[in-house]
């Protein structure tokens, strides 16, 4: 027979979610343990199981009340899932500081877990040291849709998605921060060449238009490419713009305005599959629940993709990540598009954060010229890291350097220019 220390060896090398389960006593105080052994038995009835210790005393409670709760633990809950297995010496109460509701059995379950299943026991097998309990689930709630909380060789995890084959890039700066530079003249040669080499490229920002006949002649005609995207303020915009024959509208949401999003979602009907919505400052952590519930509402309308912009930088790469491990699970089927500024040189981190969280798509600006990320410095990272770009990136690397040379000569301005958002794009060159 195997001994005890191989056996637990191997077992760490097994990697499994991470539960609370919780009773009640006699007199129908609560109690709780962390518990990873929890399985999906069956569908019909739904049933599942958990592995419990014979000495352990929420084992005892389990088989005298004929009831439990599973409480399925997100990445942000090491906390909990250290407490309730007692690694917390210090706590009196493991219930403490958390919100707890109850269902059909009177367990508490928590009301912060990625969701929960109420059961009443149905068998109870004998395992060895353990009993098998297999419940009866009788309520289920799926509370919140994030990353779940992991446990692997002895210690405590979170996902973090495999590199993707393919990753896209758009241009959303080069041709505003040319423009900011007063460098009209190269805007046209730039912006073809970007989209030719397989990059969307915003050609215009309509944004500050006072009317929609100003709006139309800030269309650029000369740069309406099969690859372009307008920046629109609102549905008149976007229905000149796509009826000029622009691939992709662009629009601005801030989701901290009470109403705005369904404001904007009420707009968007009819058009949404063309519309690339850009939701302001996603990364401030006081916005954080406004700009969640809006991913998920336009992932619901089913828009063409969702922009989250760093647009200054000053989103910390932990927040990038504990922001997307969110959103990607809310938006999911819509593709996110992230917005990388270059603050401090975090913009490469922050892109292989995004990439470890699941997102493939990015904005980036040729040459660096608006302060975001260099589109050519962001092909270099994805060339090392084996994640190809269906973009010719040979021929945007020249286009950067040509363009980084230009800045160089006496006839140009310097090249890095201090706008996030370009205000006037309409000049063809
Ligand atoms: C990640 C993790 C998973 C655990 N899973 C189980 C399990 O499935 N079954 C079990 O009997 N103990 C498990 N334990 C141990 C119990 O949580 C621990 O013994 C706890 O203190 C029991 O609480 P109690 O003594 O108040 O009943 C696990 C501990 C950790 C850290």
């Amino acid at each position: 027979m195997v001994d005890t220390t191989t056996f637990r060896d191997v077992m760490s090398q097994w990697p499994s979610g991470v539960t609370v389960v919780t009773t009640l006593s006699g007199d129908g105080a609560w109690h709780g343990m962390t518990a990873s052994s929890f399985s999906s038995v069956s569908l019909e009835p739904p049933l599942v199981s958990i592995c419990l210790t014979k000495t352990l005393y929420s084992h005892q409670l389990i088989a005298d009340s004929g009831v439990f709760g599973v409480n399925v633990l997100a990445k942000d809950q090491v906390e909990v899932g250290r407490r309730f297995a007692g690694m917390d010496k210090g706590a009196v109460d493991r219930f403490a500081g958390e919100s707890w509701t109850t269902d059909q059995t009177g367990v508490p379950l928590l009301d912060s877990a990625l969701g929960w299943f109420d059961c009443r026991v149905v068998h109870a097998y004998p395992g060895g040291d353990h009993t098998i309990f297999v419940g009866e689930v009788v309520g289920a709630h799926a509370a919140r849709r994030s990353a779940p909380l992991l446990f692997h060789s002895r210690g405590w995890g979170q996902f973090a998605d495999v590199l993707p084959d393919v990753a896209t890039l758009s241009d959303p700066g080069v041709v505003g921060g040319l423009a900011a530079a007063g460098r009209n003249h190269e805007i046209a040669h730039v912006a073809a060449g970007v989209a030719s080499a397989g990059s969307r490229v915003r050609v215009a920002d309509l944004t500050s238009a006072a009317s929609l006949a100003e709006a139309e002649a800030m269309v650029p005609r000369t740069l309406l490419l099969d690859a372009a995207s307008v920046l629109v303020a609102d549905r008149a915009q976007a229905d000149l713009v796509l009826a000029a024959g622009v691939s992709t509208v662009e629009i601005t949401l801030d989701p901290a305005v009470p109403g705005c999003t369904e404001e904007l979602i009420a707009q968007l009907q009819g058009i949404e599959a063309q519309t690339a919505v850009r939701v302001l400052d996603p990364f401030d952590p006081a916005r954080f629940d406004a700009v969640l519930d809006a991913v998920e509402r336009l992932a619901a309308l089913g828009v063409l993709e969702i922009g989250l912009s760093d647009a200054a930088g000053a989103a910390t790469p932990l927040r990038v990540r504990a922001f997307l491990q969110e959103a990607v699970a809310l938006a999911r089927p819509v593709p996110l598009r992230m917005g990388l500024h270059d603050r401090d040189r975090l913009g490469l981190v922050k892109a292989i954060i995004a990439l470890k969280s699941g997102v493939r798509h990015f904005d980036t600006t040729l040459a660096g010229i608006d302060g975001a990320v260099a589109t050519e410095d962001l092909i270099r990272l994805l060339e090392e890291v084996d994640v190809d770009t269906p973009v010719d990136s040979a021929a945007l690397t020249v286009l950067a350097r040509d363009l980084r040379s230009a800045a160089d000569t006496a006839s140009n301005p310097p090249l890095l220019v201090e706008t996030s958002t370009p205000q006037i794009v309409g000049a063809a060159g």
